[in-house]
């Protein structure tokens, strides 16, 4: 009979039954289900809603059933439908009827509730070090790159020369504001849902706080309603998720363009690349592709619970049961694409005079060029359209600006001076980059510098 069965006079159809199980995904939750039943259990006895005994014989069973899962041992039924009830039953086959008691003063409701918060927070943590492991590594090859000088781009035309430390730590940014949002959905989602019931409370006199404690939560969660019906941290989780593989799939649409023939800046190494089936001379960048492909997914599993919690009535509806799948397949999925992504960039092969062969052509220091006659008087505006007119002479004449005499300089404006020739040096124009936050090679050591000390002052 079904841990439920009383008030029914038939049993469930047989494909009900397998409609209606979430074992199959479930069984994931185990330790964290039996963990939170333990804390609950030893609560129970505590405030003599069992008596003290019956609180320790059921602890020490749970212990060995969870000792028992992870030896193989034990076969979940579908027929029990859940974790929460598997384990109940097993619990109750163990040692009769005091089993029959861990249930007192909870519902399921509230224990999937606690079972997904202490499964997401023990994975947040996971995936917040994993991140800052990238951090790490994008400060280890920013420090091997501070003058290695590439061309900068908008709309993916060469726009005004920067280096490869300046880009990466861009990526830095981007991955650091990603580990603070994971931490403060760590944070907001630290409240314990159990003992809220089924939906009203119990009317038992339980103590809610000591299982917070015994669990690791920073407080309860303070109206029960919302404490069974609140899935906003699965969706703040697959919010941020999105976001670390939106940047991830930038960055990768980025070393697969560079590792084309046309860039030619990068190089995978043999081990993060792979060959093709039919021509021989390929190497293909498969790795930063999949990972590129995969935030399509992420994406889905966010649009997915978004949907599934759209206008769902307070309390707990059965549509909340397809949070996990969905939850489960992010996590099992950004692991990957962050671990394999840090060593593939940590073991890419940077081709540094490629990269500064680009900014040869494209004109990249007309800003600067601009820039130097503003400094000597000239309003901005006309200063755009002097150098406008020597990009097209440049163009006319197969030229670069920095290849122009002093003498075809003055022909253009009376505001250039013999000092331009240094100045339109791609180099001199990344030194003069002078602004709090640019590229110039001294703003790079202090990003550096502070992208150091914000990861000594993370916590492991
Ligand atoms: N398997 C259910 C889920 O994952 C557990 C909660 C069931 N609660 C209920 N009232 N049917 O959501």
């Amino acid at each position: 009979m079904k841990l439920w069965g009383g008030r029914f006079s038939k049993s469930t159809a047989k494909l009900v039954d397998e409609f209606n199980a979430s074992i199959y995904f479930d069984k994931k939750l185990y330790k964290h289900d039996i963990v939170g039943s333990i804390s609950h259990a030893k609560m129970l006895g505590k405030c003599n809603i069992i008596s003290e005994d019956e609180s320790i014989q059921i602890v020490n069973a749970l212990k060995e059933i969870l000792q028992d899962i992870e030896a193989g041992l034990i076969n979940f039924k579908v027929e029990y439908e859940d974790i929460h009830m598997n384990i109940e039953k097993i619990l109750t086959d163990k040692i009769g009827d005091i089993g029959k008691k861990l249930h007192t003063a909870r519902s399921r409701n509230d224990q999937v509730a606690v079972d997904i918060r202490l499964y997401l927070k023990e994975e947040i943590s996971y995936i917040c070090g994993l991140l800052k492991n990238l951090l790490i590594t994008l400060i280890k090859i920013s420090e091997n790159n501070v003058d290695t000088i590439m061309p900068g781009y908008t709309h993916l035309q060469r726009a005004q020369p920067i280096t490869l430390a300046y880009h990466l730590m861009a990526y830095f940014q981007m991955f650091k504001r990603d580990y603070l949002r994971l931490n403060d959905c760590l944070d907001r989602m630290d409240f314990l849902p159990l003992g809220a019931g089924a939906l009203a409370g119990t009317t038992y006199d339980t103590d809610r706080d000591f299982i917070a404690k015994e669990l690791g939560f920073k407080n309860i969660c303070e109206n029960s309603l919302d404490a069974v019906s609140d899935r906003d941290f699965i969706i703040e989780f697959l919010s941020d998720t999105s976001i670390v593989m939106m940047h991830l799939s930038r960055f990768c649409e980025e070393l697969i363009i560079w590792s084309s023939s046309e860039f030619d800046f990068i190089e995978m190494d043999d081990s993060f690349s792979t060959g093709s089936s039919i021509m021989p001379q390929k190497k293909n960048p498969d790795v930063a592709e999949l990972i590129r492909g995969k935030t399509g997914r992420v994406y889905g599993n966010l649009f997915n619970i978004l949907t599934i919690m759209k206008s769902l009535p307070l309390a707990y509806n059965k549509d909340m049961q397809e949070d996990k799948p969905l939850l489960f397949d992010t996590v099992e999925n950004i692991k990957p694409c962050l671990e394999i992504f840090t060593e593939m960039i940590s073991t890419m092969k940077i081709k540094k005079s490629n990269m500064k062969a680009a900014t040869k052509t494209g004109f990249m220091n007309a800003t600067d060029v601009a820039d130097y006659l503003v400094k000597s008087g000239l309003p901005f505006r006309s200063a755009h359209e002097v150098v406008g007119k020597m990009v097209l002479y440049c163009i006319e004449n197969n030229k670069n600006i920095e290849d122009l005499s002093s003498e075809e300089f003055k022909s253009f404006s009376s505001f250039f001076k013999d000092d331009i020739n240094d100045k339109v040096e791609i180099k001199s124009c990344i030194e003069a980059k002078v602004s709090q936050g640019s590229t110039s090679f001294n703003s790079i050591l202090i990003m550096i510098e502070k992208g150091k000390i914000f990861i000594e002052n993370q916590e492991d």
